[in-house]
């Protein structure tokens, strides 16, 4: 991580802002998705990508909470365009209902944030039996990403812009299990670590960017495909570690990451003129980090990608 303060080579760091690292630009015209625009970072984004005007539809599991949201948003940016929409990203029945519903509203959709995620939490199953943190951090968003592909390049096409797609990972990839994806023992309650299956959950965020990226290039479609770390931010994420939350919230304002900053990464690849044609690449702190070598290696991320295909084809 850059040190707070110091720049990148993009010019930006650690301390940047999401309002500074898209100051000046028109994102009129640009409509995205941003899953989990209830808390925490995706709420910011969903303000500053308002703020720079892009119509941002929140894609959230509490409509009553996004709708409050979405009336905070309005108090501040009056013009702002913002729509709520229901998904779960647990439950396959219900990314699915999304992207039908999303396909009605015939709207276009240049950007899509992968943003929502749970964190370190006990032996879980999803709506579909699969493992709590992989269902909902990598499976619900590798299902929306594909269903709502089509919609994305023909906006593309249409549109002649780029398109994006942005998967919030985390430094916590470094953390999964030994054997990176557990594609054997998805399931398996003896093994459950809460942290390493959340690092398993986030390298496949990494992984997932990395092996639609090449698809696309394959295709020379003009929409890439990125993940990023968004830095160390309290939020609500640590809902489910009331010690380490309690911690947090009394020191965390000297050493981590404000909620501006931390949704800096995040608009910086989404918006930023810099980013244009770069795919596949793993960003901190606004600027082209550099993972795990399990978050290089292109056979686990077909693997993974296979994997997860056969996973949301048969539910
Ligand atoms: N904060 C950090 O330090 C940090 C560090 C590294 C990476 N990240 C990543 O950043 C992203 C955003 O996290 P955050 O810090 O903003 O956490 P947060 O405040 O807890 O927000 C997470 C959002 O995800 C939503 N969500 C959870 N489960 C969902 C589901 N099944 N379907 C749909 N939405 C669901 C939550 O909705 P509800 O409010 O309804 O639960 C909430 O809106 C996550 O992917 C996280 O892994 C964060």
């Amino acid at each position: 991580m850059w040190i707070f303060g110091w720049k990148g080579p993009s010019g930006f760091s650690a301390s940047s802002t999401a309002e500074d690292v898209t100051q000046g630009i028109d994102g009129t015209g640009l409509t995205s998705i941003v899953t989990g625009a209830s808390s925490g970072l995706g709420v910011e984004t969903t303000r500053v990508l308002a703020l720079r005007g892009v119509h941002v539809v929140m894609a959230v599991r509490n409509v009553d909470a996004g709708r409050s949201v979405k009336e905070e948003i309005l108090k501040q940016i009056p013009g702002a365009k913002i729509d709520v929409m229901e998904l779960d990203l647990s439950s396959m029945a219900s990314v699915r209902k999304f992207a039908s519903d999303y396909q009605s509203s015939s709207l276009p959709l240049n950007l899509l944030i992968n943003n929502a995620g749970i964190m370190g939490t006990p032996f879980m199953l999803s709506h579909d039996n699969i493992e709590l943190q992989f269902a909902t951090n990598h499976l619900g968003h590798f299902l929306l990403t594909n269903l709502l592909l089509e919609t994305m390049k023909n906006t593309a096409r249409e549109s002649n812009r780029e398109g994006r797609i942005v998967n919030l990972s985390s430094e916590g990839h470094r953390f999964a299990y030994r054997e990176g994806i557990r594609f054997d023992k998805i399931n398996d309650e003896s093994g459950y670590h809460s942290w390493f299956a959340y690092g398993q959950s986030k390298l496949a965020n990494i992984l997932h960017a990395k092996e639609l990226a090449s698809r696309l290039k394959e295709e020379g479609m003009e929409i890439t495909a990125n993940s990023l770390h968004p830095g160390a931010i309290m939020t609500n994420l640590m809902r489910h570690h009331g010690f380490l939350n309690s911690i947090g919230n009394i020191v965390g304002k000297y050493f981590l990451k404000s909620i501006p900053q931390g949704a800096a990464t995040t608009c910086y690849v989404a918006l930023h003129p810099q980013v244009k044609g770069v795919s596949g690449e793993y960003f901190s702190d606004s600027n082209i980090g550099n993972p795990s070598s399990k978050a290089k290696d292109s056979d686990l991320a077909k693997r993974l990608w296979d994997f997860s295909l056969t996973l949301t084809n048969s539910k």
